[in-house]
């Protein structure tokens, strides 16, 4: 029986303009360029522009992955949009972002998913099920994120790690065919036990942090070490996961795209799946930790110059609060 999958037919992505450096963080906290750069693998990262909005850097990130399809943007039927810092509590980013590229007119779903920073796994997943239903054959799936707004500058612990940025793919429905190009599964988790370890301190119904003056609803707060290597084992386990459902070797694969978190994180996954770091896509010397935004990000800049061939098998993945992880095996 034929079967119907999604492939990628475009990819984009934006950073905002202004770099927060290592350099500049040393004279906001207690930190170094050195310790940064040593146990992270970061050099700088992003903030958005005041008035600088998620759906703003979405909306590039999408013309971007739209002209890169060569499609009419009207013709998508769905955007999912991974988020975990979107522009109001409601409407979703997703509606904002239809309005923004004009194409709300055909009516057609726009909704938000999150699930910190494996919100791009979790829209890509979603996106997948949609297309293989019949639900939807155009689908604009994007990864978005403003981190520097849920960030307690004073807290050297995360303050360091995150930035912001936007990274968006087009997926066309497409008849299955061996060998053809197309995402050929997902997998996602969720483990609700760990809330404690990685999450905002405050939000719309548990309110604003206890003590707490400042404004807002809540800063990151996360516990690094215990979030680190609880990444490092979901991650072993959904990569072998990934690789024993389509029953291939780890030698199979050509790149690695993984959640830019840490450098540390990111080399312990290709030491398990015996990968060279120059088959995995590192961006996050140049934009940190962008949550959600952070797969498609690396994924763009792969394709873009050229790493990314035809044929090749792509191995994408993510990790973050909830826990939440997932991974998407993809053949370019
Ligand atoms: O994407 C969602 C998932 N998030 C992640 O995957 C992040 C996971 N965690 C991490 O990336 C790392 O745990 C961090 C980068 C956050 C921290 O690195 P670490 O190697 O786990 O450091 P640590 O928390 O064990 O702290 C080691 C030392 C401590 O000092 P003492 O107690 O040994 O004297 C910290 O106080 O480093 C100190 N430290 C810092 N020093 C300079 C912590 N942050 C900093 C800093 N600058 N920014």
């Amino acid at each position: 029986m034929s079967q119907i999958i999604p492939k990628i037919i475009g990819t984009g992505s934006y950073l905002p303009e202004k770099r927060l450096t290592n350099i500049d963080l040393a004279k906001m906290v207690d930190t170094s360029d050195e310790w940064i750069f040593t146990r992270t693998g970061i050099q700088e990262r992003r903030i958005a522009a005041e008035g600088e909005l998620t759906s703003d850097l979405a909306t590039i990130a999408a013309k971007r992955a739209i002209e890169a399809a060569d499609i009419d943007p009207a013709t998508i039927d769905l955007i999912v949009l991974g988020t975990c810092s979107g522009d109001f509590t409601f409407p979703a980013t997703a509606t904002i972002v239809q309005d923004k590229l004009g194409i709300s007119a055909t009516k057609f779903p726009a909704f938000d998913v999150t699930a910190a920073c494996s919100g791009f796994m979790f829209a890509l997943s979603t996106a997948d099920a949609y297309i293989r239903a019949g639900m939807a054959s155009r689908v604009l799936v994007i990864g978005a994120e403003t981190m520097s707004r849920i960030m307690d500058w004073t807290d050297r612990g995360t303050c360091i790690l995150f930035g912001d940025g936007a990274g968006a793919i087009i997926l066309e429905a497409t008849q299955k065919e061996e060998n053809c190009s197309g995402v050929i599964s997902t997998h996602i988790h969720s483990e609700g036990s760990y809330l404690k370890l990685l999450q905002t301190s405050g939000g719309i119904s548990a309110g604003p942090p206890e003590g707490d003056n400042r404004p807002g609803l809540g800063f990151l707060t996360m516990q690094g070490n215990e979030v680190f290597k609880q990444a490092v084992k979901a991650l072993g386990q959904i990569v072998d996961e990934t690789l024993e459902a389509n029953n291939l070797k780890r030698e199979q694969l050509d790149w690695l795209v993984p959640h830019q978190a840490n450098i540390r994180i990111i080399k312990s996954t290709a030491k398990r799946l015996k990968m060279n770091l120059d088959r995995v896509v590192l961006t996050i010397e140049k934009h940190g930790n962008t949550s959600a935004a952070s797969v498609p990000i690396a994924l763009d800049t792969a394709v873009r110059d050229g790493r990314i061939q035809p044929g090749q098998l792509i191995l994408l993945e993510a990790f973050g609060g909830g826990f939440t992880w997932g991974s998407a095996l993809i053949r370019w």
